[in-house]
């Protein structure tokens, strides 16, 4: 292990009352980063969390902090906090004495709390907030305290369960990036729960997809979007067009009953797989240019974009995205670059994932 990880998971899995939540989950947290667990609700993102934090204990498998085996070290020797959906303030208590809980706990003295509290606050943007009640507050205000009283102990690992999904849309995006901005200054590990994928995208160094208690896709949240490796990932992760397909050879597969050039290799010979086309990666064309051919279905504004639906020959709908637009019932051509077609294998794991990627880099394909 290197000095780099912090947490680790070896084969964690988890049952309650016998039945299997966790599924062999396996990862490495490094330090200073900023980590997503993104799933659908009960996946078992707060289940990972309880695992990290110590209010739960493994079924099977090895946690490590430090390079050390944590599984049976109660919360309170761990060097990690958890700021909770629901912020669990003390309402009869002003934010001060919010914030100091833990310390006072630990039996530190005023002289020593003071300083400590004024810290956290001044780094959520709370100062000269100290003496306000909790009932005064708005939602973002409680929000911060909740983060104060979980970094004034300086834990070397936060986990946020959620923080954000009581938060209106505006707040909430004010938030992502104070967050974001907070994590880099204090250096230390996020480990960050949502079900929001745009969230994700947003604000992480790392993303782990999670589905069904197991961990589908981990990466950057670049490689994530470009190359989902599964129908899960894909239709999670953002609007995206899903056709069922064969890989002819290396770089050709066949789709929509015709066949394109692609970038994609390693599969078997007529491999039956499954395309993924983001919508602004196709490009409307008058009728009778590009590669395939759509009737239009359905459009709308989006603001920025025209969304619309079209049908090709075969029967399959296409989402597509563009600043131009188009008329219902109109026929029309779509073009896409050959990197825009993301092919993927029924069945696949990450590690088969990443072997295949590999292989293509070694081939020399950029
Ligand atoms: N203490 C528990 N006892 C029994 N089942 C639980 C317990 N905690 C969680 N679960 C179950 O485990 C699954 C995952 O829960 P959770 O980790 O809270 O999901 P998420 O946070 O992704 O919504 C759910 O089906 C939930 O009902
Ligand atoms: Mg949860």
């Amino acid at each position: 292990m290197t000095k780099k990880t912090i947490i680790q998971f070896d084969h964690v899995a988890k049952r309650f009352d016998g039945e299997i939540i966790l599924k062999d989950i396996s990862f490495a947290i490094e330090r200073g980063k900023f980590y997503t667990l993104l799933g659908p609700s009960g996946c078992g993102k707060t289940t990972i969390l309880r695992l990290i934090a110590g209010f739960l204990e493994p079924s099977e498998g090895t946690i490590t902090f430090d390079g050390r085996m944590v599984n049976k070290i109660p919360p309170n020797k761990r060097q990690v906090n958890t700021v909770f959906q629901d912020y669990a303030l003390f309402p009869h208590l002003n934010v001060f004495e919010n914030v100091a809980f833990g310390l006072r706990i630990n039996k530190l003295t005023n002289k020593e709390i003071e300083p400590r509290v004024k810290q956290a606050l001044h780094f959520v943007n709370l100062d000269g907030y100290q003496n306000r009640e909790i009932a005064e507050l708005s939602g973002g205000q409680k929000q911060r305290v909740a983060i104060a009283r979980a970094i004034v102990n300086q834990p070397q690992v936060l986990l946020l369960d959620e923080p954000l999904s009581a938060l209106d849309l505006k707040l909430r995006t004010a938030m992502q990036v104070e967050l974001r901005q907070l994590q880099r200054r204090l250096g230390i590990t996020f480990i960050f729960v949502t079900h929001d994928q745009e969230e994700a995208l947003a604000m992480s160094d790392e993303i782990f997809v999670l589905n069904q208690g197991k961990i589908e896709q981990s990466g950057s949240p670049r490689s994530i979007y470009d190359e989902p490796i599964n129908r899960f990932v894909a239709d999670f992760i953002g609007e995206s067009n899903i056709i069922p397909g064969t890989m002819l050879k290396d770089r050709v597969v066949s789709f929509a009953g015709k066949t394109f050039d692609c970038v994609d290799q390693g599969f078997d010979e007529r491999e039956a797989v499954e395309i993924v086309i983001r919508p602004e990666d196709l490009e409307i064309k008058p009728h009778g240019e590009g590669l395939l051919q759509v009737r239009i279905e359905s459009q709308l504004f989006r603001g920025v974009h025209y969304e619309m639906i079209g049908k090709d020959e075969d029967g399959n709908s296409w989402m597509i995205h563009s600043t131009k637009s188009a008329r219902i019932g109109e026929e029309i051509g779509l073009f896409f670059e050959p990197e825009a077609i993301h092919v993927m294998r029924h069945g696949e794991t990450e590690e088969a994932f990443d072997r295949r990627l590999e292989s293509y880099e070694g081939a020399g394909h950029d």
